[in-house]
């Protein structure tokens, strides 16, 4: 399995099926431990992140690693990944056509190789991937839905908006501790 999303993240390397990949350093396919349970999907790669082709490398990553510590976990227990694999020139929004090419490119496949039982989406636009039309991320935080295919999702703000709001740096704490608890309950299903 390990080898299946290597070979997709060579592949990627050469992708130029959307504009993204005009901004292109570095790919960032994504990295951790590819027979997690769990999944962290972000919105999309920053200038630290083309830089060195790794997920989640600048300030909020290193956020997010503190929330990983936390809970007892690192990102090498952990898959992090995120919606689009390129960095959208000057940290733009990605765009509806990118999303839809990157996620059914890449992100789909990474998804069914990995098989996790939790998908946890970091901000809008992973939530809005993952969770369309369910409300708004203020409404559905920190709560778990599980849908038909029987995966379980579960969305966060991005660890991003913490750096600025500490109200939110508290939301995201309180949110992520529900996390451990989840996967167990989850292991005590099957
Ligand atoms: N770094 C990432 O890899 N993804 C984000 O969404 C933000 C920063």
């Amino acid at each position: 399995m390990p080898q299946e999303l290597n070979s997709l993240a060579n592949e990627m390397r050469d992708c130029q099926k959307c504009r993204l990949h005009l901004n292109r350093i570095n790919v960032v396919p994504g990295e951790g431990n590819p027979h997690s349970e769990i999944v962290f999907v972000g919105e999309a790669p920053g200038a630290q992140e083309n830089k060195l082709g790794r997920p989640f490398v600048g300030a909020a990553g290193e956020f997010l690693d503190n929330l990983l510590k936390m809970v007892g976990w690192n990102r090498q227990d952990v898959y992090i990944t995120n919606i689009v694999k390129d960095q959208p020139p000057g940290n733009r929004d990605p765009m509806p056509d990118e999303i839809e090419i990157c996620t059914s490119t890449w992100l789909k496949h990474q998804i069914k190789i990995i098989d996790p039982k939790v998908i946890v989406t970091l901000g809008r636009h992973a939530m809005n991937y993952f969770l369309p039309n369910m409300g708004s991320i203020s409404q559905i935080h920190g709560r778990a839905f599980r849908k038909r295919n029987g995966k379980v999702y579960f969305p966060l703000f991005h660890p991003a908006v913490a750096l600025y709001r500490p109200d939110m740096e508290k939301i995201l704490k309180t949110d992520f501790k529900k996390l451990p608890k989840l996967l167990r309950q989850l292991d005590n299903l099957t």
